[in-house]
């Protein structure tokens, strides 16, 4: 890795400080006031469709590690791919110790799209990619994961548990690995303005998918 440029750093804190404050009440996928058993489905709508975007992580770092040239980048991907996976198979295996079959859930057609469309961005720029989901979007989630934990704990303390040791830790390093790598690759005005649209970019889909996602979890669908 390059030495450190505190120019950089100063924006990567920046960065993150603005997608920390957009996220700020838009996290409406649960409910912290909600009734007891309201909370209790909205959190197991959460882990249907969580084995959903975490296979799909999986599928979509794959697609992604053949376009990313940067060496330093590229090596930390790999352990990610299999960590999403490993994360879609414990949520799996928790969904059947419920009794629910995990493969039965038809995902919300705004994940899929999203999905689909991170994929299609694999020719974008390692910076704009990463920036988007490594940086904003997973930090997004670990914000996600600690309110799913907290409101969890006292409905489902064995789910909680699996979140909390199991894939919030590994959902950490992958928000680092995005930090990472605008750290080594927003090193100019330029590159840091196309780091800022791709984030503003992602946070806008993704809290769109959040609004659909809590909107079908309200119908029970
Ligand atoms: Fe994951
Ligand atoms: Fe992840």
């Amino acid at each position: 890795m390059p030495t450190r440029d505190p120019e950089v750093e100063r924006f990567v804190k920046e960065l993150a400080a603005e997608n920390r404050a957009f996220w700020v009440d838009r996290d409406v996928r649960l409910d912290p006031g909600a009734h007891r058993e309201v909370l209790r489905s909205q959190i197991r709508y959460r882990m249907r469709q969580g084995v959903y975007n975490e296979l799909r992580s999986a599928e979509l770092i794959a697609a992604w590690i053949p376009y990313v040239k940067e060496r330093e980048i590229r090596e930390l991907l790999p352990r990610q791919l299999d960590d999403e996976q490993r994360h879609y198979q414990l949520l799996r295996k928790r969904l059947r110790d419920l009794a629910e079959d995990p493969d039965a859930y038809e995902p919300l057609p705004e994940w899929v799209a999203l999905f689909d469309w991170l994929v299609a961005c694999r020719s974008r720029s390692t910076l704009e990619k990463l920036a988007m989901f490594q940086f904003a979007g997973e930090t997004q989630s670990c914000e996600g994961f600690e309110t799913l934990i907290r409101l969890a704990e006292p409905l489902d303390p064995e789910t909680a548990h699996l979140y909390r040791t199991q894939i919030l830790p590994d959902e950490y390093r992958h928000a680092a690995i995005g930090r990472q790598a605008l750290l080594l690759l927003a090193d100019t005005p330029e590159r840091q303005r196309q780091a800022r649209e791709a984030c503003r970019e992602i946070n806008e889909r993704v809290f769109a998918a959040y609004r659909s996602h809590r909107t079908r979890a309200d119908r029970g669908a």
